[in-house]
Parts: structure tokens; C-alpha cells; sequence
């Protein structure tokens, strides 16, 4: 596709004598469209060519070559050069793109490249609550947008399957497996269980001992240990997967915490050559004090257990071994921020190549917080994510109800608008900000909200079936795509590859969503002001054409956030 930015930057670097890369990456899209369609700011080249911006700026323009009939106009406005695009260069090139690949915007920039998504990740034999929602929405559109960008990516479930408290589990279990229904509600049977042995190991000390002998076995490859964690393991998973396949989520590995048990050794031993692992009050540490971060890292505890830091550590090896990533992220709450800065900065004393340490990149999020205030597994408000987008199911049931009841296949539809809207809402505002959320906004039609989306995205489809065209074969003409409300159209639809390249430059999610909105909104202008099915077919032809394109943009972007469109709703 034609790149305007492109043109511009080459016609600068002509007659300025700078590299055309160097002044491609100064252009940028101004706010207020009676800027033009891209600026140039001078101020950029003031000191390599030792002019004043206006003079730079009023020198350009004057020895510029550019085609009109790719740019049409080019102002000075204090210091700024304002490039105007050629509307109807716009309008065909968006045209001819959209009609000869079957999937826009995908493109192959990250040939090459390998990216190691860390997300999701809950915790075996506990519920998977509203607090890995983010991560799994996060992580999962990433990986979904990564892919279409051309890179190798490599989604892995970090799961959180070790610890003291398999000791536990495999002492209840064997004592009262009997008495449970594993099959049927696994994970509140195993809490049962979990709360049960705990309240056992605080009476009587000699259980407790028990449950600690049972994690070591486990450690040690026990065989009966191994098999009794792997069922439960099993068992949880198998409720995991109803969620990530409701959440439309993948994986290429689910290599979790205890992948890592017998990969540890290594990490010790290189960080206890170092010199700067030491002993304080029987645990093994390294002070991070000189690389600006206070609390030291714990690679062994007191009583010779190793640590989530440590497998971290582990697992940043083996990722680099096995897949020689390029950037590796982990997507989690910023409540492990100081996890990730200590093991990021331990890492590098594992004597890795630069390229894995300056990879890795914690891609943290906010607190969903509910109505009624933060939710933590403590205070015993858990919610289950299976409830919450069951939940969001049933209302949006009773949405389609009132609005629409002789809708086809209405348990499908409610489906894909109830888990959209909590979808949506969560990559809605920077990742880095709180979620709230509340049923009324999320599931909003008119709000800006993944309902909304849809909405939009059903309604092109209508317009296009009650006029009863093949798309695929009418006549479209930029003649008349030149209005205001088209061209904002057109601009936004031509830019779609630049937001998904920007969505991973920042790992922000959300510069699609919004962009999404953007799109729907003036889809809606458009709309308002201008009749599509008018009598002379070219003209209608050309709006069904801009019809079909925005639904087109709309669905792609959405599949791409873990959204998919209802025909109908
Ligand atoms: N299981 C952890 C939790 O629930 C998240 C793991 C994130 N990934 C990692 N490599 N530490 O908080």
C-alpha cells in the first residue's frame, strides 16, 4: 500500500541532504485535521542545518518536489510544514487494498522476530478469579496482534502449580478423596479440601510435617506425589479451558511453575559464582541496593526452598534457549512490579546475552475494582471469572430479549455481546489504569463499548443485505469519497496498520479499542449526514463500498482484541 508518510519523508530528504529514516520518524499526524493530514515539524533539523525552523520550513516548501496527485498541498505554519494528501489517492488506495487482500492490515514486519507472551497464568486448585481476567485479556490480544503483524509468537501459561501447598493438597486428597466429587466441581471441592487440611495442620503438628515431607517428595519426583498433583492439576485445567475458550485464548505452552524444579540448580549455582549471593538470616540473597531497588532478592529461603523469583530466573533461561526471543513480556498486575525489577535486574548477572536481558519487559495493569470496592482473595470476595461472564452472558440475554426477541440463535449472540463487553471493557482505558466495572456501562449500546461494535458492525451488514449487492463486484468511485465524512472514514481505515504497529510498540491494547470507537463513531456521522441507498448506482455503489469497508475494519480489529461480531443482534 501506498505510504504517505513515506513519500513525504523522501521528498524532504531530497532536498535537505538528511536520511530519509531520520525524517520519517520526526513526521507526525496533527491533532485538528485544518493541519492537514501529516506535519513536518522543522525545529527537528535546526540544529544540524543551522537555521531558524521558518526558514527551514519556507525552504522546503519551495524546493519540494511532490506529486499532486499524492499530495496536494503543502503550508507553512510556524515552523511546521502541513501535508496535504490527495483525497482521491486516498480513497483508491484504501479502495484497492481493501478489495485485494483477504485479511487488512496484516502484514509481515515481525518476520523473524520472536516474542514470549507470559500471560494468563493462574493458579492451580484455586479459583480462577476476576484478577486474572486482565492478564488473560491483555496477554491474549497481544499475542493475537503480534501474530498479525508477522511475528513468532509464543503465548505460555506460567501456571502457578508449586509450592508448599501441593504438600497439603496431596495429604487431603489421600486422606478424603473418598468423600469428594472431584469430577463433577473440581475447584471448589479442592478449596474445600485446601481449607479443610489447613485448619488439620494448625491442630495437630504432626499432619503439618506430613504435608511439608509430601512437598518435598514431590520436589524429589516422588512417584505417587507426582501422580496425585498431575490429577489435580488435570482436574483444574480442565475448568481453565471452559474460560479460555469463552475468552477465545491460546497457548503454546503451559509450562508452569514446577516446570522448573529441577532447572533451578543451574541458576544458583552461576549466581553463587558471581560472588553476589550471601547469607542473611539463613536465606540466600542478592542486594539490588546499587541498581536502585531496596528490597533485596530472595533466591533460597531459611529452610532451603527456592522462590517465584528463582523460577522466574529458571524460566528466563530455558526461554532463551528455547526460543531465542526477541522481547519477552509478562502480563501482569503492578502489584508484582517489584518482583519483575528484581528479577529482571538478577537476570543479567546469569551471564545471558544482552539481547534476552534488554528483552524482557513487564507489561503491568491496573485493580479491577467492582461496585462495591476492590476485590482481594482475602477479604473472601473472590469473584469467579466463569460466574462474571456467565453473568454477562444472562444479561446480555435479557438485553437481546427486550430489544429484539425473534432474533435467531439468540444463546450465540448473547454469548458474543456478553463476553465482548467485558472483553472490551477491560482493554478500554490505558492497561495501567483501574478498571471499573459496572454492568450498565459495560453493556451500554450507545456507550463506547464493545456492544457498541457490534452494533455498528451489524448494522453495515444490514445495510449491505437489504440492498442486495455483490460487494465483492460493484463499481466504486472516489469521485465521490472526496466529502468530509468519507475522508475521516478513509483516513482512519488507511491508518489501521500504524495503530496495530503502535499497540506493540507500547503493548497497549487500548489504542486499538479506542481507534475501534474512532471508526464506529464517524462510521455513525457519515451515516447521519448522507443517504446510502440514493438513486444513481454509482454513488450508492461507492457508500455500500464504504459501508462494507468499515464493517470489515470494525471485525477485524475486534478479533484481534479476543472479540468476535454476531450476525445479528
Ligand atoms: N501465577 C501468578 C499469579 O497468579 C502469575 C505468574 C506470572 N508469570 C510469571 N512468569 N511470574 O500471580
Amino acid at each position: 500500500m501506498l505510504n504517505f508518510k513515506k513519500e513525504i519523508s523522501n521528498a524532504i530528504a531530497q532536498t535537505t541532504n538528511i536520511e530519509e529514516t531520520e525524517i520519517y520518524s520526526y513526521i507526525e499526524v496533527p491533532k485538528e485535521t485544518k493541519n492537514g493530514d501529516y506535519a513536518f515539524p522543522c525545529f527537528k533539523l535546526a540544529g544540524k542545518l543551522h537555521k531558524s525552523p521558518m526558514d527551514i520550513a519556507n525552504e522546503i516548501k519551495q524546493n519540494i518536489s511532490l506529486d499532486e496527485n499524492i499530495i496536494e498541498k503543502v503550508e507553512v505554519v510556524s515552523g511546521y510544514l502541513n501535508f496535504f494528501v490527495n483525497k482521491k489517492c486516498l480513497a483508491r488506495i484504501v479502495i484497492d487494498e481493501l478489495k485485494n487482500t483477504s485479511e487488512y492490515g496484516k502484514s509481515n514486519i515481525g518476520k523473524g522476530k520472536n516474542i514470549v507472551i507470559d500471560y494468563s497464568a493462574p493458579n492451580i486448585a484455586k479459583p480462577f478469579h476476576i484478577g486474572h481476567l486482565r492478564s488473560t485479556v491483555i496477554g491474549g490480544a497481544l499475542y493475537k496482534i503480534y501474530k498479525y503483524l508477522g511475528y513468532n509468537t509464543i503465548g505460555i501459561n506460567h501456571l502457578g502449580d508449586y509450592g508448599t501447598q501441593f504438600g497439603k493438597m496431596i495429604e487431603g486428597y489421600t486422606l478424603w478423596k473418598d468423600e469428594y466429587d472431584l469430577q463433577k466441581d473440581p475447584i471448589n471441592q479442592m478449596m474445600d479440601i485446601y481449607v479443610r487440611i489447613n485448619n488439620l495442620c494448625k491442630e495437630d503438628e504432626a499432619v503439618l510435617e506430613r504435608c511439608r515431607n509430601n512437598f518435598k517428595k514431590l520436589e524429589d519426583g516422588d512417584k505417587y506425589c507426582t501422580e496425585v498433583w498431575e490429577k489435580l492439576k488435570a482436574l483444574s485445567l480442565k475448568e481453565f479451558e471452559r474460560v479460555y475458550k469463552l475468552l477465545d485464548c491460546q497457548f503454546d505452552s503451559w509450562n508452569g511453575e514446577a516446570f522448573y524444579s529441577d532447572k533451578m540448580e543451574e541458576v544458583i549455582n552461576i549466581l553463587s559464582r558471581t560472588g553476589k549471593m550471601h547469607e542473611s538470616q539463613g536465606a540466600q540473597i542478592i542486594d539490588l541496593e546499587d541498581k536502585g531497588i531496596n528490597t533485596p532478592i530472595i533466591i533460597k529461603k531459611s529452610n532451603d526452598s527456592t522462590t517465584y523469583a528463582t523460577r522466574d530466573l529458571a524460566a528466563i533461561m530455558y526461554r532463551a534457549r528455547t526460543y531465542d526471543f526477541d522481547k519477552a513480556l509478562y502480563v501482569t498486575s503492578y502489584e508484582q512490579s517489584l518482583h519483575f525489577k528484581q528479577v529482571f535486574e538478577t537476570a543479567k548477572l546469569l551471564g545471558l546475552d544482552e539481547k534476552y536481558t534488554n528483552g524482557l519487559e513487564h507489561v503491568s495493569f491496573g485493580m479491577v475494582l467492582l461496585p462495591t470496592g476492590k476485590m482481594s482473595t482475602r477479604e473472601g470476595t473472590v469473584v469467579k471469572l466463569e460466574d462474571l461472564l456467565n453473568e454477562a452472558m444472562d444479561r446480555a440475554s435479557k438485553i437481546i430479549e427486550e430489544k429484539n426477541p425473534g432474533l435467531e440463535n439468540k444463546a450465540e449472540i448473547a454469548k458474543r455481546v456478553g463476553i465482548g463487553a467485558v472483553i472490551f471493557n477491560d482493554l478500554y482505558n490505558n492497561r495501567i489504569k483501574d478498571e471499573v466495572f459496572d454492568w450498565d456501562t459495560i453493556l451500554n449500546f450507545q456507550g463506547e463499548t464493545g456492544p457498541y461494535i457490534q452494533y455498528t458492525f451489524v448494522r453495515t451488514n444490514s445495510i449491505i443485505e437489504k440492498a442486495g449487492v455483490d460487494i465483492k463486484n460493484i463499481k466504486v468511485s472516489e469521485e465521490y469519497l472526496q466529502d468530509e465524512d468519507s475522508q475521516n472514514i478513509l483516513k482512519l481505515i488507511y491508518s489501521f496498520e500504524d495503530v496495530l504497529k503502535e499497540v506493540t510498540d507500547k503493548n497497549e491494547p487500548s489504542i486499538l479499542s479506542r481507534y475501534l470507537i474512532s471508526v464506529a463513531k464517524a462510521y455513525s456521522t457519515f451515516y447521519n449526514n448522507n443517504k446510502v441507498i440514493v438513486d444513481d448506482a454509482e454513488i450508492k455503489n461507492t457508500r455500500l463500498f464504504l459501508t462494507h469497508a468499515t464493517g470489515k475494519i470494525l471485525e477485524t480489529g475486534a478479533k484481534l482484541l479476543g472479540i468476535q461480531m454476531p450476525d445479528k443482534m
